[in-house]
């Protein structure tokens, strides 16, 4: 693909959803599903971030997100460094601002940034001369989660996702994925519905274009699309369920709560799963509803998209 894409994308990083026009999402999703087409196909090797170096600065765990950037870099042919918190001077009480200074001053081209305070990808946008890519901040964003499950979404309903009725379920209150979701799948013209406790769902959350339902069985009417989230245990400052197990029964997802969306309904989870939890494990390992495993291959694809489209706003390609 050429380095233009008949429309110019000039965001230097990578923060939350709301920070992108129509024309940048559709950007970094046809980027995306290039990649896709790319990743199926034998040759990987490409040189497009070739001499440039990308850093991993994850202050939370990660499997599929720090994998997944940096595979994307590398077969974008940049140099990838994992930074884990574990054993650097962040655990001997250094500011995230100086971690900052100190990266900076090694010159890095992208640093993936995962961080349990809302927010602190922003900061760091302001003082680091590279791009900054938000790998989840608190509760606030994951928008490269986002981008990765509309990619999931068209793979298999089609370019066009307008009208398709999507349930995101769980623990919203906690969830950085919901948030990006939610703002993303509005500006593709999904219709989208939240379905949890009352304790787990933000009282705000009429305000955000959706639905809010407090059953599996009413909210579930009709849905194309039930997206179940992990219930965010550590981020829960008192107790929000009576208990995992009763939780299950009124919200966790099997075969015959799947039975209240519309026949043929897909299923989506970010991951990790809870399994007997959030969701039962022949509902999730089942390739003919679940797209958990389409979410992680796209997310390498999605994620070589972003980097793409970011590198080339930096040179001024776009
Ligand atoms: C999510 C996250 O970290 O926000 N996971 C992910 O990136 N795949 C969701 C979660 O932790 O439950």
């Amino acid at each position: 693909m050429a380095s233009s894409y008949g429309y110019p994308f000039e965001q230097q990083h990578c923060l939350s959803i709301s920070q992108f026009s129509r024309p940048d999402i559709e950007t970094l999703l046809t980027l995306g599903n290039h990649y896709l087409d790319l990743d199926v196909q034998k040759s990987k090797e490409r040189s497009m971030l070739a001499g440039k170096t990308l850093v991993n600065l994850f202050f939370e765990n990660s499997t599929r997100t720090e994998k997944s950037f940096e595979i994307a870099g590398r077969r974008l042919g940049a140099d990838v460094i994992n930074m884990s918190v574990v054993g650097s001077s962040v655990k001997k009480g250094e500011t995230l601002l100086d971690t900052a200074a100190t990266l900076n001053a090694m010159n890095p081209d992208i640093l993936v940034v995962r961080h349990g305070a809302s927010g602190a990808p922003a900061l760091l946008a302001q003082k680091v001369s590279g791009s900054v890519i938000n790998a989840g901040d608190g509760v606030h964003e994951h928008p490269t989660q986002a981008l990765l499950d509309a990619l999931t979404l068209r793979r298999h309903f089609g370019e066009d996702l307008g009208g398709l009725r999507i349930a995101i379920c769980g623990d919203i209150k906690h969830s950085r994925v919901a948030r990006s979701d939610i703002q993303l799948l509005n500006v593709l013209g999904c219709d989208i519905r939240l379905i949890g406790p009352p304790t787990l769902i933000p009282a705000d959350a009429d305000k955000w274009g959706v639905d809010v339902f407090h059953d599996m069985e009413t909210g579930l009417e009709g849905c194309d699309v039930v997206m179940m989230l992990r219930l965010q245990m550590e981020r829960m400052s008192g107790a929000f369920v009576p208990s995992k197990r009763e939780y299950f029964h009124f919200y966790g997802l099997d075969r015959s709560k799947l039975g209240f969306a519309k026949q043929g309904a897909m299923v989506m989870h970010p991951g990790p799963m809870n399994r007997g939890v959030e969701i039962s494990s022949d509902v999730a390992d089942d390739p003919k509803v679940s797209l958990i495993t389409s979410q992680v291959e796209s997310g390498v694809a999605m994620r070589m998209g972003i980097l793409h489209a970011l590198s080339d706003a930096r040179d001024g390609v776009a």
